[in-house]
């Protein structure tokens, strides 16, 4: 399924601050990562840099990337921050003459990528741009591809969106199949003369369990060095919202 990010630029920011309010305290933990393990940095699916520029204003120096080009313009122009350099690629083939200390896939991005072909050369991939000593860390959600198909639309929230001037209405459903999640977002965008457009946001991400992922990191060669089940390092729990992987060559 082709995923249409680039049509969502600009709504990721401005949804992002009151829908994903848990998720954003991950930046605690990017940080305590950043300063660990230091420069030089690689984010993968860096969206508008809601993280990246963080950690370049804290004097990292991070290479950016992601797949759609319109986030990666959005975050220059938010910010085109001396120690950031950002850059549109894909995370199964992206290439650089750097190698990195620290190569982040935050909130989730590793589940986009839906075969276990793809998620392999992903990781290969992520491996050889690691430095000897380096580290891979993923934010992976367990919730993923569980429980009911919801194919009857819901609306999530009504709201205004004072940068575009317009009433957004978002309603979301979403069918599960072969542990994966295929989402449709329908927003209906009322400017301030009433005129309506619509938009759908499509996106797809795979579950990817614990046994799942050590026989990966296993194929890749890589070793599974530590496990946490919060952005405040606890341990894995059955409330875990966000399962961390610290992984080693
Ligand atoms: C949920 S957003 C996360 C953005 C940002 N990391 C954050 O936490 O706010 C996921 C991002 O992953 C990017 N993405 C999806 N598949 C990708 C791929 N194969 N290679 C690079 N980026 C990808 C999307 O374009 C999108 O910007």
């Amino acid at each position: 399924m082709e995923t249409n990010w680039n049509d969502f630029v600009n709504f990721y920011d401005w949804e992002f601050e009151f829908i994903c309010k848990e998720q954003s305290k991950d930046i605690y933990f990017w940080l305590k990562m950043a300063n660990l393990y230091k420069d030089e940095i690689l984010e993968f699916g860096c969206g508008t840099g809601r993280i990246s520029l963080i950690l370049a204003k804290h004097n990292f120096k991070i290479t950016a990337v992601d797949s759609a080009e319109k986030f990666i313009h959005k975050l220059i122009q938010k910010n085109n921050h001396k120690n950031l350099t950002p850059l549109v690629g894909d995370m199964t083939t992206f290439q650089s003459e750097k190698r990195f200390n620290l190569i982040m896939f935050p909130y989730s991005t590793f589940q986009y990528l839906l075969t276990k072909d793809q998620q392999i050369k992903c990781l290969l991939n992520a491996k050889s741009l690691l430095t000897e000593n380096g580290r891979i860390i993923l934010d992976i959600s367990p919730h993923i591809a569980k429980g009911d198909s919801l194919t009857e639309s819901i609306k999530l929230y009504s709201k205004w969106n004072s940068e575009m001037e317009c009433q957004v209405s978002m309603y979301t459903s979403y069918v599960i199949s072969d542990n994966i999640q295929y989402w449709e977002d329908d927003y209906i965008i009322t400017d301030k003369n009433s005129k309506e457009s619509y938009f759908t946001h499509k996106i797809a991400l795979k579950n990817t369990e614990l046994q799942e992922f050590k026989d990966l990191c296993s194929e890749c060669k890589l070793t599974i060095e530590d496990i946490y089940g919060s952005f405040d390092l606890k341990n894995v729990s059955p409330d875990s919202s966000n399962i961390l992987y610290i992984i080693k060559k």
